[in-house]
């Protein structure tokens, strides 16, 4: 079942460049630079007279909303707001009929975000879903929507479904950008091929695999870690951090790398491992500043970088690299380093990866 794979978790993270091809396979030409899905083409002007668009979600899928936010803000420029959906259903929202609103659910079957749909199609917004299990209640529940196609996902542990969700999301916000004329025609092609060129490129990440389980082994018994990313790397920094909490138990932290200086800062010591995405593209001088300030203050550092990176590797404890790509694709890459060393981590600790403690798949209650 496991596929020789030890646990599912492991199968799933070594699935992914299958998973992403099987998300955009018979969606995307790159060739003839068309993008088809069926449910943005029979609602595209739901969406492009959209005064803004609310994603809403819980864990791991409201991570991979907020990659969408900054891809969406950054190629179709209709505002976009992040919403978790406990707190969505709860605070009398202002919703309208001129609202879409993205619901992003690898299981469809989350108690809360289902609760949210309701809310927001009581309100007159177009709902759209985003899930992966296929006729699940939210798929149901939704005006129209787009598998993630993923396969199934077993571990608790959302590993392939935040890489096909943002897949997915990429998609519709670039069938959109074009419907729209907010991105040039050579942009848009672009972003086509290099995200033709993503399931190879998650597969040269995976095989850092023995490197990363030798930084396992380094830190496995830290009692606290912090994530640092900025831009399109920000959101991979929580899913980071929940990686690690959920499956390892240590406690760890997600934040925007700009904020340290704001408080968490004063947490840094010698015992402080600092996972940082400083990839090229994503406001890299400002990283590796914020990167100088940790190390000043002894903090470990375990940069996820850009191929042949030079500047963060001779700052950092280690370095971690992933082939280059646009910045808007680089979380597809970046997050894969980080799901293995939290798996890592958890086997050496001999926790229950597939199954963690106080867990379960999809949380159909609140
Ligand atoms: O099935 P969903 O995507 O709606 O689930 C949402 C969260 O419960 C889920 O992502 C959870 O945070 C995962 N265990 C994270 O790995």
């Amino acid at each position: 079942v496991k596929g020789g794979y030890e646990h599912f978790m492991l199968k799933e993270i070594h699935e992914q460049p299958d998973a992403i091809k099987d998300t955009y396979r018979g969606r995307l030409n790159a060739k003839e630079g068309l993008i088809r899905m069926a449910g943005i083409d029979d609602n595209i002007e739901k969406f492009l007279n959209a005064n803004r668009i609310v994603i809403i979600a819980c864990g791991t899928s409201w991570h991979a909303g907020l990659v969408a936010e900054y891809i969406f803000e950054d190629l179709v420029r209709i505002p976009v707001e992040v919403e978790y959906a406990s707190e969505f259903r709860y605070r009398n929202p202002v919703i309208t009929e001129n609202d879409v609103v993205i619901a992003i659910s690898q299981s469809g079957e989350t108690a809360d975000t289902l609760a949210a749909i309701k809310l927001a199609k009581s309100k007159g917004a177009f709902v759209f879903g985003v899930c992966n299990v296929v006729g699940s209640t939210i798929a149901r529940e939704t005006h129209a929507g787009a598998y993630t196609h993923a396969g199934p996902e077993i571990g608790v542990a959302s590993t392939k479904a935040f890489t096909t969700q943002i897949t997915v999301l990429m998609l519709i916000a670039l069938k959109l950008a074009k419907e729209k004329g907010s991105i040039s025609k050579s942009s848009f092609h672009h972003h086509l091929q290099e995200l033709e060129l993503i399931p190879g490129k998650v597969k040269k990440a995976l095989k850092q695999d023995e490197h990363i389980k030798k930084i396992a082994e380094i830190y496995k018994d830290a009692k606290n870690c912090l994530y640092l990313g900025r831009g399109y790397n920000f959101p991979v920094a929580l899913e980071g951090a929940l990686k690690l909490k959920e499956i390892s138990y240590i406690h760890a932290e997600g934040y925007p790398a700009a904020e340290m200086k704001h408080g968490p800062i004063a947490l840094i010591d010698e015992h402080m491992p600092v996972f940082v995405i400083a990839t090229k593209k994503g406001h890299y001088e400002k990283v590796v500043s914020n990167i100088e300030e940790i190390k000043a203050r002894k903090g470990k550092i375990i940069g996820i970088v850009t191929e042949g990176d030079e500047a963060v590797k001779g700052l950092a404890d280690h370095v971690i690299e992933v082939p280059e790509t646009l910045e808007s694709l680089s979380p597809l890459l970046t997050t894969i380093p980080l799901q293995l060393l939290s798996y890592h981590i958890a086997v050496l600790l001999n926790r229950n990866v597939d199954q963690p403690r106080n867990l379960a798949k999809s949380v159909t209650v609140e």
